[in-house]
């Protein structure tokens, strides 16, 4: 019996199959049976989204975030310089705010992320670059860092991305020697800031983080990487409870769920939980310059756009990975308005990509997950009491 009907089987009673209409006129299930966090509940799998400010602030986003969502991520607001962006002078609103919405909100949170390459305040890489901060320095730098930051919110945390993409696509058979913190502090790093992080929460679920370590991008040279890693780790004792594989799909570059379940199921069968942490579908878009030429009906600027229904297909194919999968405890999307998605500004002529459109319709991507929520959670049963058929 594979795992999706141990949980149909444990699901209890049967659901109701979510009827939408046609995609794109589907109401977001406003009753909460019907909202991702709920369907998810009743497969035990948390279903969660990266929350900007905004999305706690505004009166429209925060009650998606809210109403759908039973696990949030900081998108930016736990990072190292938005946390502490002058040596000593910390600002936690951000990061305040969103542990206090989730705990409102009956949520749990991921912390994001501890140690990354990316948005380190300056005074960190000036005073590197400079000199000014020996290596040695750096690293009781980043103990601090750690220790403050994991014992703010200890006890608030369920995941940590503890560290963040040590890999690389371009080399992707070995952690990065050229990643800020292995070039300064070598890759003994990792199993530090592993340690540290323990020291700080003993309960916190301390996770590796990371994107195309599941195969999703058709090579498993950065899975093999990534395994390779973590087993190091396990077999020095270094306390790490799961690998979040980030989910950042491209439809220009292909996608195969049964690998990405494969892949999920090794991890797994280290003792690790594992989690899809950043899932979003990106495609290239109508562009205003028209230079690109379009390979979608426009998007994001009309409401009833119709996306790429490979998109749909391929949240979907993430989702069934996760819920195939035991060890899989939360399936996260990267942003759910694709007004406020991080793609567009990152890859140019890209969009489209998470759950609803700029004007916060539900897009066929949302009605996927929801349908194969529906459906894990129990299908309706066809045969009658007197039907022998
Ligand atoms: O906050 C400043 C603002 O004060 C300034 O005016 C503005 C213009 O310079 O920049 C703002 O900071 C931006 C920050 O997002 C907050 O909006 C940074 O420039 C921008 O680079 C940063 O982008 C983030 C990106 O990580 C950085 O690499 C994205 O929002 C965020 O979605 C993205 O998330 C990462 C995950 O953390 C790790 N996995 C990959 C994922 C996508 O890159």
């Amino acid at each position: 019996m594979n795992v999706m009907n141990f949980r149909l089987l444990t699901a209890g009673a049967a659901g109701v199959l979510v009827l939408a209409g046609a995609a794109n006129t589907v109401e977001a299930a406003s009753s909460s049976s019907d909202s991702l966090r709920a369907l998810g509940a009743q497969v035990q799998l948390r279903i969660g989204t990266a929350a900007s400010p905004l999305d706690l602030s505004d009166p429209t986003l925060s009650q998606i975030t809210a109403g759908q969502f039973s696990v949030l991520t900081p998108e930016n607001e736990m990072k190292w310089q938005v946390v502490e962006p002058q040596q000593g002078t910390f600002d936690w609103t951000g990061a305040d705010n969103l542990v206090h919405f989730a705990e409102m909100h009956e949520q749990r949170v991921r912390g994001h992320t501890l140690v990354w390459h990316n948005q380190l305040p300056n005074w960190l890489t000036q005073g590197v670059a400079s000199g000014a901060i020996s290596n040695s320095q750096l690293r009781d730098l980043l103990h601090r860092h750690i220790t403050t930051e994991v014992r703010r919110f200890r006890g608030r945390i369920w995941q940590w991305d503890v560290v963040n993409e040590m890999l690389t696509d371009s080399n992707p058979s070995q952690i990065n020697p050229n990643d800020f913190w292995v070039s300064h502090l070598g890759p003994g790093v990792i199993a530090d800031a592993f340690r540290w992080a323990r020291a700080a929460d003993r309960t916190a679920l301390l996770c590796y983080n990371d994107y195309n370590i599941a195969g999703e991008d058709g090579s498993n040279a950065k899975f093999d990487a990534a395994f390779s890693m973590v087993q190091n780790i396990l077999a020095q004792g270094v306390p790490i409870d799961c690998v979040g594989d980030q989910g950042h799909l491209d439809l220009q570059y292909g996608f195969n769920p049964g690998v990405m379940t494969q892949d999920l199921q090794q991890y797994a069968s280290l003792g690790l939980k594992v989690a899809i942490t950043e899932a979003d579908v990106r495609t290239f878009v109508e562009t205003t310059d028209s230079k690109q030429t379009p390979i979608v009906s426009p998007t994001d600027s009309t409401p009833s756009h119709t996306a790429d229904p490979a998109a749909a297909d391929w949240y979907n194919g993430m989702l069934q990975s996760c819920l195939t999968v035991q060890a899989c405890i939360s399936f996260t999307v990267w942003g759910f308005d694709d007004s406020e998605s991080w793609v567009p500004g990152t890859f140019h002529g890209e969009g489209d990509a998470d759950l609803y459109d700029v004007n916060l319709n539900p897009k066929p991507q949302y009605t996927a997950l929801q349908q194969t929520l529906s459906l894990a959670a129990g299908a309706p049963n066809r045969l009658g009491r007197n039907e022998n058929h």
